[in-house]
């Protein structure tokens, strides 16, 4: 199994790709802090993977509130003893409106949800990996972390951040064992998406080369790589995952 031994924290775990990566991590072996703000579904998912032979807790927490972030590696080191892998990957979508006319609470929003926190998450488990000195961190950004998209400013430049933000610890935290890299997935089925009638979502599929949304499984894939001793030599890059989005 890639993820033996591996006490891993994943953000936004409830639903879509963090629910995936939670699955797929606790089948590779992971011990397993799973986060969120939906209380009944995370709580349902650990349940799940413990009944199925797995170690999991759930910790109700906002990643858009530090002491939040802290309380959550603070369970990974009651319940585990240390903490090796963090998938920050809660965030939202956010209202689809230009930015003349984006409502400055929803960016504030989105910015806390999907930036700020993302730097609280790493604020504290960067601490608790350097204990060890080890860690891998992934932060889950977006093809949006690198390339524009209309009426979705405050996502777009959310994701951009955690790019930068990525690269910067990536330099701070390499020499000292906790490899950061951040990960682009195209548009992937998951309830983020549900807004969408089916007409825009075939669309969307329309838009990558590969003729077809992505599946969250198939994001989770990397985060297994990511997360193990496979990827060694592998920090402060940011890996696409997109169905050739990029490539056009
Ligand atoms: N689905 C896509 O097309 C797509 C594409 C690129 C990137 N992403 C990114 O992947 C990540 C996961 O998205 P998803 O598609 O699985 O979405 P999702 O809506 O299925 O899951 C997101 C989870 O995050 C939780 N969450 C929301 N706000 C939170 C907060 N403040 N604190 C803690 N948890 C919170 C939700 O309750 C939910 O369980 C996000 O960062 C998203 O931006 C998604």
């Amino acid at each position: 199994m890639e993820l033996e031994n591996k006490v891993a924290l994943i953000t936004g775990a409830a639903s879509g790709i963090g629910e995936s990566t939670a699955l797929m991590f606790a089948k590779e072996g992971a011990k397993l802090v799973l986060t969120d703000i939906d209380e009944e579904n995370g709580k349902a998912l650990a349940e799940k993977i413990n009944k199925d032979g797995g170690e999991a807790i759930f910790i109700k927490a906002d990643t858009s509130v530090p002491s939040d972030s802290e309380k959550s590696v603070d369970a990974a080191i009651n319940k585990f003893g240390k903490l090796d892998v963090a998938v920050n990957n809660a965030g939202i979508g956010g209202e689809r409106l230009p930015v003349g006319e984006l409502n400055t609470e929803n960016w504030d929003k989105v910015i806390s949800i999907n930036l700020s926190g993302v730097f609280y998450g790493m604020r504290y488990q960067i601490p608790a990996m350097l204990k060890n000195g080890r860690g891998s961190i992934i932060n889950v950004a977006s093809i949006l972390g690198s390339v524009g998209y209309a009426n979705s400013s405050a996502y777009v430049a959310a994701k951009h951040g955690v790019l930068g933000l990525t690269k910067t610890a990536a330099l701070e935290y390499s020499a000292k064992g906790i490899r950061v890299n951040s990960v682009g997935p195209a548009f992937i089925k998951t309830p983020l998406l549900e807004g969408l009638d089916q007409e825009s979502k075939d669309q969307l599929a329309g838009l990558h080369p590969i003729g077809r949304l992505g599946e969250p499984d198939e994001v989770a894939e990397i985060f297994v790589w990511l997360a193990g001793n496979r990827s060694s030599f592998a920090t402060g890059a940011y890996y696409p995952l997109d169905g050739g989005y990029l490539a056009q």
